[in-house]
């Protein structure tokens, strides 16, 4: 049975999870502890997240992974779907951004979320290393978004 928990204490703790989302921890740390943390099980741990409030009814996933070996089973997208539930009353806009990948944009797809604004150059401007996915490098972080009812 999908269970999700919400995570106040020890975030650091799922860090390996994080970084397969962030690669570089600086960065993880920047919203990691004002962020809502969330874990999804079956049985066992499966996938984590991190939403932020961004004010004005605008919340953020600034991260959400599944492990490698339990990823396309649907888990990533239950999450998303429970982040979608917990946030209804106060959220009515979700922002998601991400490099331009087209795996994790298909993902974003999948969950009901469109295009909304790019920032240029924000990998290549605050990472202090070059990031590369699927071959290609990430230079625009792609923001998409999705509407609450
Ligand atoms: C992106 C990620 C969180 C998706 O989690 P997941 O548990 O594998 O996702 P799901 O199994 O719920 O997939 C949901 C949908 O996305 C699509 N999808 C997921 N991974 C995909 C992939 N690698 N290629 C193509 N489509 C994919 C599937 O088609 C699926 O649609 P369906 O419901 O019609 O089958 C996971 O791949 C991951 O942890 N990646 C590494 C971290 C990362 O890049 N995070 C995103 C940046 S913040």
């Amino acid at each position: 049975m999908l269970q999700v928990k919400e995570v106040t204490r020890n975030k650091k703790q799922y860090l390996e999870l994080l970084l397969l989302a962030d690669e570089q921890e600086s960065m993880v740390d920047r919203y990691l502890e004002r962020g809502d943390m969330f874990a999804l099980y079956d049985g066992d741990l499966k996938s984590i997240c991190v939403v932020t409030n961004e004010g004005n009814g605008i919340y953020e996933i600034k991260s959400i992974a599944t492990y490698p070996q339990y990823q396309k089973q649907g888990y990533g997208k239950a999450l998303i779907e429970y982040l979608f539930e917990h946030y209804r009353e106060q959220c009515h806009t979700m922002l998601v951004g991400t490099g331009e990948s087209p795996l994790t944009l298909t993902f974003y797809g999948q969950c009901g979320f469109t295009y909304s604004h790019r920032i240029k150059n924000f990998f290549t401007d605050h990472y202090d290393h070059p990031m590369f996915e699927d071959g290609k490098q990430l230079v625009d972080m792609i923001y998409l978004k999705k509407q609450l009812p």
